[in-house]
């Protein structure tokens, strides 16, 4: 008999973004005369940068000749591209990661979601809350949690992200061994200063613990104190995982190419307390169950780091995050407190009520759809979060529509 594993029944129904898509379809099938705007996934929709959609059309054309054909690549990556990254995204600003400790992938949600097969069922993990909801589910799926009680999954240590502490959780008062941090935060859009990541490098050292850090949101960083990758911190690199991604940063969304940076010295230990390199050990699970991006894409990828490539990203972004300052000031006219916004693509909203109830009203009212707080933790309940990823037309109207109904 083939039996199930039960993890996944003490998941929640769906996972947040279906279940937000569902709504939305549902209420668009009863009004179709309704014209809905989204600011709730993070889905850009802006066109590729025109250096990344030249470098893609010339790799198809490669592809299409058998001199230049490419067939399987190498599973970790082409090196042009993780010597662009090596180079541009950690060298340049003093972090000493080699190209060979990047691997490049389909996603930062499918590496964030697999990192975990790597460490033992019995890992103490630590999720803030609110939280991207892949890291809990995934760690759901493995057996590292019981039941979901009371809004929580028992047997999880919860890192609260609240107002008190600016949405910057505190160290745990307990040992964990695995600790996920992502800043810029998704879903608050609050920072981390290089001061309180050392602090949780500090802890990582002194507990033998691993520091999983999302940086997918990085290139959004105005503020030149922040730090944009966890590496910026004296001895991280035997504490800690980065994952990057150009789904936000260059419109990757749907093109996919993302990577995660594990340095050679980043260590794990067995059950004799012996240290084992994690390097090789996602090389091998990488080699096993990926066959890598495709080749049209990575050069798509590559040509980020032309000059062309950095001044339409620069643009790019700069285009969302005038949407962000719209949006922070449309919610500050409106009396709503807010964070988020300044160094990333989210705006995090005191919703004065049920985030939920708050969700329906936007989408009944003013066709706006957001993503409720409560979805991404017990302490996002009373939030909402609005997304700086549209054109400025619709968070334009948007915001009109939001103001006839909020004020
Ligand atoms: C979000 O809206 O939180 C993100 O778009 C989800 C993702 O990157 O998978």
């Amino acid at each position: 008999m083939i039996t199930i594993n039960e993890n996944y029944l003490k998941l929640q129904a769906s996972y947040l973004f279906s279940n937000i898509a569902k709504r939305v379809s549902v209420f668009q099938q009863a009004h179709p005369e309704k014209d809905i705007i989204r600011l709730g996934i993070g889905d850009v929709t802006r066109a590729l940068p025109a250096a990344c959609i030249s470098a893609f059309h010339k790799a198809v054309d490669e592809m299409g000749t058998d001199s230049s054909f490419r067939g399987y690549g190498p599973e970790q990556g082409y090196g042009f591209l993780r010597e662009a990254i090596a180079k541009h995204d950690f060298q340049a600003r003093g972090a000493e990661i080699a190209s060979d400790e990047i691997f490049i992938s389909d996603g930062a949600k499918c590496d964030t979601g697999n990192i975990q097969e790597l460490f033992t069922q019995d890992t103490r993990v630590a999720i803030p809350d609110p939280v991207y909801p892949v890291y809990l589910d995934t760690n759901v799926m493995a057996g590292r949690t019981g039941d979901f009680v009371d809004g929580r999954y028992q047997g999880l240590v919860y890192l609260d992200s609240t107002k008190a502490n600016n949405f910057v959780p505190a160290l745990p008062t307990e040992d964990v061994d695995l600790i996920y941090l992502c800043f810029p935060n998704n879903p608050t859009g609050s920072t981390i200063t290089k001061e309180e990541l050392s602090e949780w490098v500090k802890y990582a050292k002194e507990k033998k613990a691993l520091i999983l850090f999302d940086a997918a949101y990085e290139a959004f960083i105005r503020d030149e104190s922040l730090p944009h990758s966890i590496y910026e911190i004296e001895g991280a690199r035997e504490v800690a995982i980065e994952f990057r991604s150009f789904s936000k940063s260059a419109g990757f969304t749907g093109t996919r190419c993302a990577y995660t940076v594990v340095p050679k010295e980043c260590a794990a230990f067995d059950s004799q307390s012996n240290r084992q390199l994690i390097h090789p050990l996602w090389n091998r699970r990488h080699c096993t169950k990926f066959n890598g991006v495709s080749y049209p894409v990575q050069r798509a990828a590559e040509a980020i780091y032309s000059e062309e490539g950095q001044a339409q990203t620069k643009e790019l972004i700069a285009s969302y995050m005038h949407n962000a300052d719209l949006i922070r000031q449309e919610m500050a006219t409106l009396g709503y407190d807010f964070v988020g916004g300044e160094n990333a693509p989210y705006i995090w909203i005191d919703a004065k009520i049920d985030s939920w109830e708050f969700f329906d009203m936007l989408l009944n009212k003013a066709g706006v759809v957001c993503t409720p707080g409560a979805g991404f933790g017990k302490c996002g309940e009373g939030y909402i979060r609005l997304s700086a990823f549209n054109s400025l037309a619709n968070v334009e109207k948007a915001l009109a529509r939001i103001r006839e109904t909020l004020k």
